[in-house]
């Protein structure tokens, strides 16, 4: 196939991993980046041998197709409605936007000009989530009843060297961390129909403590804006009922990532922040869990969801880290807070189908024929 030329914008902490994920499909080039801060883009330009352009000279490009959205979430949906603008695809990092009206914006910017939008995480499309999906569409621990999905930590002011964007609207252990739980749990049991949730938030200051932070801005202090610790539970349009846990307060815990209990056993899904394994299956009477082997390709990086938008430009299907799986997402974080506000369940509108599976047996680097 034609390769998809793909620029980015935002060449921050999370930029690399991308222009080294990117890089592992044949179908994209990676030609160009860009930033606020000229300085950062060169940087990332000369790792990776692309050129170093200002945002105006990227969206003027002609041979960019696709751009990858990296900034900050305060400003996913301003950079996303210039992309638009230019008449390139984009692919946001998460979450989609912050508020609903921007996500909707978005979604209806990007159809009415005819171009793809999609946004991380693209984590599901990994070997340790394509195989959990196969797994539970073969019938392995029969139908899902529930399940749970936990991710607590004690947040990345200690390692993170600009965090405070973290603690701002936006951010938080929810809109930051939750879409890796909610698009995995949408992609395994399909979309929610009701919420409830309940927020706390544990400190009202953080202090930053990288440890390549300079001496004048070491332990410097942060106000938080949002809830740290968040509780939910999800109702599933096929009855499933699912309990989340999305927290920065946390020092330790024994909980798994993410487990599925089905009619006829129980399936332990790996960590939806990365791409591998373990997976781990128990059926009813089976005396011990069993890791059961990948049947999909795990050393993919953050950037596989590009690679499937740039497939999808050739042959007209679906992307599957689309922009209206991501808007269902964005949806249910709001509604998490909505409910844990006023006490009452909420329902959802925002319906979107079960991404596809990939294809078992794909070359590594490759994702259609
Ligand atoms: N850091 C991680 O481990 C990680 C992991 C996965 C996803 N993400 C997501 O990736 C995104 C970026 O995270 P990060 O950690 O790289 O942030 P960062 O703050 O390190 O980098 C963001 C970059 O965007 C630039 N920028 C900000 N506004 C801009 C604008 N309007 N135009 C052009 N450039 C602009 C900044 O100058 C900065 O270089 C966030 O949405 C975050 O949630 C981060």
């Amino acid at each position: 196939m034609e390769r998809v030329n793909v620029g980015i914008i935002g060449c921050g902490h999370i930029s690399d991993h991308y222009c080294q994920g990117l890089k592992h499909f044949r179908a994209l080039d990676l030609r160009a980046c860009a930033d606020m801060d000229m300085s950062r883009a060169k940087a990332l330009a000369s790792d990776h041998g692309i050129a170093a352009l200002t945002v105006d000279q990227l969206l003027a490009d002609p041979d960019i197709e696709i751009v990858v959205n990296l900034t900050p979430p305060a400003a996913h949906f301003d950079v996303a409605m210039q992309v638009i603008a230019a008449g390139k695809h984009v692919h946001n990092e998460k979450p989609l936007a912050q508020t609903r009206d921007q996500g909707q914006t978005l979604l209806q910017a990007a159809a009415d000009a005819g171009l793809r939008l999609g946004c991380a995480p693209d984590t599901f499309l990994g070997g340790g989530l394509q195989t959990s999906r196969k797994l539970l569409d073969d019938g392995w621990i029969g139908a899902p009843v529930a399940a749970c999905g936990f991710f607590a930590s004690h947040g990345p002011d200690s390692y993170h060297p600009t965090p405070d964007f973290f603690f701002k609207p936006g951010g938080g252990p929810l809109f930051d961390m939750a879409p890796y739980y909610l698009t995995a749990l949408i992609h395994l049991i399909g979309p929610v129909e009701r919420v409830t949730g309940s927020a706390s938030k544990g400190f009202e200051r953080r202090y930053a403590t990288n440890k390549d932070l300079p001496p004048d801005l070491y332990g410097y202090a942060i106000d938080v804006e949002v809830d740290t610790h968040v509780s939910a539970v999800l109702d599933f349009a096929n009855g499933s009922v699912a309990s989340l846990i999305s927290s920065f307060d946390t020092w330790h815990h024994n909980l798994p990532f993410i487990e599925i209990f089905g009619t006829e056993g129980t399936l332990s899904i790996p960590d939806p922040n990365h791409f591998r394994g373990p997976v781990r299956v128990r059926r009813a009477n089976a005396e011990d869990w069993s890791e059961m082997p990948l049947t999909h390709d795990a050393s993919m990086l953050r950037g596989v969801g590009v690679a499937d938008l740039a497939y999808s430009l050739k042959s007209g299907r679906p992307h599957r880290a689309s922009g209206a799986l991501a808007w269902h997402v964005l949806d249910l974080m709001h509604a998490i807070l909505d409910s844990a506000d006023s006490g009452q369940h909420q329902q959802i509108s925002s319906g979107v189908s079960r991404p596809e599976p990939l294809p078992a047996g794909l070359a590594p680097g490759q994702l259609d024929d």
